[in-house]
Formats: C-alpha cells, sequence, structure tokens
C-alpha cells in the first residue's frame, strides 16, 4: 500500500487568474497550476493521487524534521510567517558545515583577488584632542541600570567632566573596538567578525570640561578626539534633529554613522541593511546604559536630517556614509528630564 498522505507544506489557494488554483510546496518552494476539476479529480482518484505525492515525496529535504518547528508556529497562529519560517529552514549555507573555516577562507580569497581588502576607515585630517582615562562608573548591577534608565530630553546645564565622555566612548564601544583590533590582512577570516565594523562614530561637543565645542571624529583605536568642525552647534543639532531642542541643555550628541561599503564587503547578502540597523540598536543600548551610570541620560533618535548631520561633520558624502542613530546626552534631571520643558519654562 503507497503512503498517498499529504506532504507536509502542500497548500491550495486561488490564483490570480480565477479558473485556476495553485498548489505550492512551502519546502521545496515549487509552485503547480491546476484547474480547479483538474485538482478535484486528482484527488478523488487514489491511484493517481498517491503516485503524485509519492513524486512530490523528495527524501533528502528534510520535510519530515519540520512539523515540530513549524507546528510551534501554526499553534501561535502565526502565520502567514510560518510560511516564510519554512522556506528560510530549507537553505543550505555554502558553510553549513565549515568547522576549520576553509569554505570561508576561500570564498574570502575570491572576494580579495577580484576587489582586494574591504575599503579601510578614512580618519580626518585634523586638530587632536587626547581624551582623559575614562571615569569609573557606578558600582551598580546591569539589571539595575537595564530597569531604571529612562529617556531623557532635557538635562541639567552644566559641563559635563571629559572622563565621563571618554567612559562613554571607551566602555560603550569596547566590543566594537575589540573586534577591530583583531582585524588583519594575514587572518582574512577576521573580515567576516563584522559586528561593529561599518561604523564610524562622531562626536558633536557642547559642554564638556577642557574639550572645545565642536564636531569631531572619534578615533576608535586611539581613544581620541579628531576635530572636523569646531564651534558651538546646539543650533544647528537642534535643526538636525528636526527642531527637537534637546541639544540646547545637553553636553552632546554621538552620531553612529554607517560607513555602507565597509559593511557590503563583508555582508553579501539582502539582510546587511537590517543587520546594520540592529547593531545601530544594540550600540545604542550600550552606550546609554554607560551613560546611565555616570549619571547622564540620553535621547536616542534616528530622526536626524541625514545630509545636514553629514555637512556638520565635515561634509561626508552621503553616497558612502549615513548616520543612523544620534545619542544626546547631558546630567540627569530625573523625571524632569523626560519632557522638554513647556514654552516659557526655563530649559
Ligand atoms: C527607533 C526609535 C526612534 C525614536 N525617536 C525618538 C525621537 O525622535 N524623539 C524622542 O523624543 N524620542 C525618540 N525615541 C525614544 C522613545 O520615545 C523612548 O525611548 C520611549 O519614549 C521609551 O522611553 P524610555 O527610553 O524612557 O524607555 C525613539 C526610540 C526609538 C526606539
Amino acid at each position: 500500500m503507497k503512503d498517498d498522505t499529504w506532504p507536509l507544506g502542500l497548500r491550495i489557494r486561488p490564483a490570480a487568474e480565477t479558473s485556476s488554483v495553485e498548489v505550492s510546496d512551502t519546502v521545496t518552494g515549487r509552485r503547480f497550476r491546476w484547474s480547479p476539476e483538474a485538482l478535484a479529480g486528482l484527488i478523488l482518484d487514489d491511484e493517481r493521487r498517491a503516485a503524485w505525492t509519492e513524486g512530490l515525496r523528495d527524501p533528502g529535504s528534510g520535510r519530515d524534521e519540520l512539523a515540530g518547528g513549524w507546528r510551534h508556529w501554526q499553534e501561535r497562529g502565526w502565520f502567514p510567517s510560518d510560511q516564510y519560517y519554512v522556506a528560510s529552514r530549507r537553505w543550505v549555507y555554502a558553510d553549513s558545515d565549515d568547522p576549520r573555516g576553509e569554505v570561508r577562507t576561500a570564498a574570502l580569497q575570491d572576494y580579495l583577488a577580484a576587489s582586494g581588502p574591504p575599503p579601510a576607515e578614512v580618519l580626518p585630517d585634523g586638530p587632536v584632542t587626547e581624551l582623559d582615562p575614562p571615569a569609573r562608573p557606578a558600582d551598580r548591577e546591569l539589571a539595575d541600570l537595564l530597569t531604571s534608565r529612562r529617556t531623557g530630553r532635557r538635562y541639567r546645564d552644566e559641563p559635563v567632566p571629559s572622563e565621563q565622555l571618554s567612559g562613554v566612548l571607551w566602555h560603550g564601544l569596547t566590543g566594537v573596538r575589540e573586534r577591530r583590533e583583531r582585524i588583519s590582512e594575514s587572518d582574512p577570516l577576521s573580515y567576516l567578525d563584522s559586528f561593529g565594523s561599518a561604523w564610524d562614530v562622531h562626536v558633536c561637543v557642547y559642554a564638556v570640561d577642557g574639550v572645545e565645542p565642536g564636531a569631531y571624529r572619534y578615533d576608535l583605536l586611539g581613544h581620541r578626539l579628531i576635530a572636523t568642525r569646531p564651534g558651538d552647534h546646539r543650533h544647528a543639532m537642534i535643526d538636525v534633529l528636526q527642531g527637537q531642542r534637546s541639544p540646547s541643555t545637553a553636553a552632546w550628541t554621538i552620531g553612529l554613522v554607517a560607513d555602507f561599503p565597509r559593511y557590503q564587503w563583508r555582508y553579501r547578502h539582502e539582510h546587511g541593511l537590517r543587520r546594520l540597523y540592529l547593531e545601530s540598536g544594540v550600540l545604542g543600548q550600550e552606550l546609554a546604559i554607560v551613560a546611565h551610570a555616570y549619571g547622564l541620560s540620553t535621547l536616542i533618535t534616528p530622526a536626524q536630517k541625514d545630509r545636514a548631520y553629514l555637512a556638520l561633520h565635515g561634509d561626508l558624502p552621503d553616497d558612502r556614509y549615513a548616520p543612523v542613530y544620534t545619542l544626546t546626552m547631558g546630567r540627569s534631571l530625573g523625571t524632569r528630564g523626560h519632557f522638554l520643558a513647556d514654552p516659557g519654562e526655563p530649559a
């Protein structure tokens, strides 16, 4: 007796032409068009149906192993996402079985032969401000910091010690710095440890003891600031932030600026942009948590005017760079800083 059960993953749905129905196989991605009468005839004919389902039952597809995971999605009503979930399970990546990195190394050697190493980070040529040693953050539990952090949109209007700016940049970007230190042409696999590889960090300083106000590029490996446009840019930044007035009392605005070619070299997949946005969220959280440990509060927003931001930070070309997130920080006002002051009220 032949197994004529309907293979897992077959669906019948109306086709755009009303004269036909579509039978799709979510597992293999195959689709068939049938007239409703012909499909009904096939389903009702035991012999023909058994021969047809037998032909669809491809032992190598791993179809049966999908059942448990798929059930998990369906029982929760996650339709139509369950279809994408199943479709994504069938991809076999070239490096799925590559414990010693040989497959990835060969792919990287092809990349290198075709286009050389990833585009290098470009540091501006400007006056350098060495940062003081990072201040020691408050001795608080991470869980306490995570649960007590709140967005602050205005701040105590006083300069912040440079050790705290140094500490936010040092501790908040440790993971990115450590990976970047490991990048080496002699170890091409290091290019693929891509977290953080795309980011340039800029700082617009308004009120920090011992640091002149102005726009700076943060040199991640040298832990120092390189001036790109000196001056008081509070008003310019308020405009960049679409009129949000937080910079008027803040100490600085940090910008996470993506250098697309650096990432595209490593991440040749359509998920690249999504991964970048996710990374910006992770880094934003880390920076904001360190700031919170210094008694600073943060307004995080991606709502900046991109071209105006790039112009303010050294006329960076917008076909290569994009500011993705800005973090405006200042001394916390506690709950009084959650909202901007009403007009007429002191900022
Ligand atoms: C993607 C994103 C964009 C945001 N944009 C703004 C913004 O433009 N202005 C603002 O005041 N807050 C902005 N926020 C901050 C949220 O308003 C804030 O995080 C939210 O009110 C939750 O408050 P909490 O940070 O205190 O938990 C943004 C948050 C996210 C995740």
